[in-house]
């Protein structure tokens, strides 16, 4: 990315352009549209919003963790209307709770479903292929609207075959570059919603960014530096293949979850099939504050640690295992914590590196090649 900045109205920056605008969809399994925003994942959050609502909708939306609250605020703020399912943070948004209310929605007032793919508050995930199946159980019209910007690029995620409307992805995790770009892929049905939806917008409108998108070209000045460096992760995801990156962090995240049981701590997701492949939240024991571990571990090792977010600050901290991150990475991360909790006095038990270790490299398989990130 420390290349010279290029003209960004010249053919050297459309060919850029539509290189990573195509290379893209292949990430968000889609044929559709993804437009690029020089923002954080908020503003693809409002982005996702504006474009297909208007002031005055009806939106289901579930309580699943903190980045499921901001998205919510997000809403309110722009006049929607939500029915907010509560949640205890430690599970995903429930399809049959999806099915259910939407059942009941005879006059189809909920104009769409907003769920967080990925948790990144709490290391739960939501089943959107299961939620996609209970709205058309529900033979209901509403759209779904995903966040993705934790799972994007590490978990299996398929835009098209989960007829999913709007996924909005940021640049700062799966897909490996610093903050400050962010995605919309656009299904069709969300392109026909666009065209009636009221809410007022400018900087985020699909239209004025797609037309020019067609070219290789944006309405305004794109983050040329960050685009560079999108183009070498499309790259380095697919040299990998999607299927072994996604193995890749599922591996991972088995194994820090065999740490953090032999450590006889608990992780905060309660369904084994809403586990998180991209990070894992430790519920601390009663009487330990997280946040004295986590600056234990920055003092002693130089290792950040994720905070625990709103209601769960002090109580959890999570364990990063996205993106360009491999099994020495994944070692000395809880190497880090092993010895972090023995210098805070939390109790616990030893070897909960080694049961990672065991389950990275099992003794009784032979001589497999480690499944190794670049
Ligand atoms: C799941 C999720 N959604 C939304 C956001 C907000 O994105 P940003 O902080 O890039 O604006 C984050 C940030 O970490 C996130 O993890």
């Amino acid at each position: 990315m420390d290349r010279p900045v290029i003209d960004h109205r010249g053919p050297e920056f459309a060919k850029l352009s539509l290189e990573v605008l195509e290379g893209l969809r292949a990430v968000f399994q889609t044929t559709s549209p993804v437009v690029i925003y020089p923002a954080s994942g908020t503003g693809a959050w409002e982005a996702s919003i504006v474009n297909t609502l208007s002031p005055g909708d009806r939106v289901l939306m579930f309580e699943t963790g903190q980045f499921a609250h901001l998205w919510r605020q997000v809403a309110e703020r722009l006049g929607l209307q939500i029915e907010y399912v509560p949640g205890n943070w430690r599970r995903g948004a429930d399809p049959a709770e999806v099915e259910a209310r939407l059942a009941a929605d005879e006059d189809h007032a909920f104009k769409a479903v907003m769920v967080v793919h990925n948790e990144t508050s709490t290391g739960v995930t939501s089943r959107i292929a299961e939620i996609r199946r209970a709205m058309n159980r529900a033979s209901h019209p509403a759209l779904l609207i995903v966040d993705t910007i934790s799972s994007l690029g590490s978990m299996d995620y398929r835009h098209d075959e989960w007829e999913v409307d709007v996924t909005v992805a940021g640049s700062q995790k799966g897909l490996m570059l610093p903050p400050g770009m962010s995605f919309n892929a656009i299904s069709d049905k969300a392109l026909v919603a666009n065209l009636s939806a009221k809410m007022r917008r400018s900087y985020w409108d699909w239209q004025e960014m797609l037309k020019p998108n067609q070219a290789g070209f944006f309405p305004f000045t794109p983050a040329t530096n960050l685009l560079y460096g999108l183009r070498e992760a499309l790259l380095m995801l697919n040299e990998e293949g999607l299927p072994i990156v996604f193995r890749r962090h599922s591996r991972h995240a088995e194994a820090t979850r065999a740490a953090v049981r032999a450590w006889g701590l608990e992780v905060v997701c309660e369904d084994p099939r809403e586990y998180s492949s991209s990070l894992t939240a430790v519920l601390m024991p009663e009487g330990h504050n997280a946040d004295r571990l986590r600056s234990i571990i920055l003092d002693n090792f130089d290792m950040s640690l994720g905070a625990g977010l709103g209601k769960l600050a002090g109580k959890v901290f999570r364990i990063g295992h996205l993106g360009s991150f491999n099994d020495l990475l994944l070692a000395g991360t809880l190497s880090g914590i092993e010895m972090g909790l023995r210098l805070a006095g939390v109790p616990h038990k030893s070897r909960g590196v080694m049961a990672a270790i065991d389950c990275l490299a099992p003794s009784s398989v032979k001589s497999e090649p480690a499944v190794v990130a670049r």
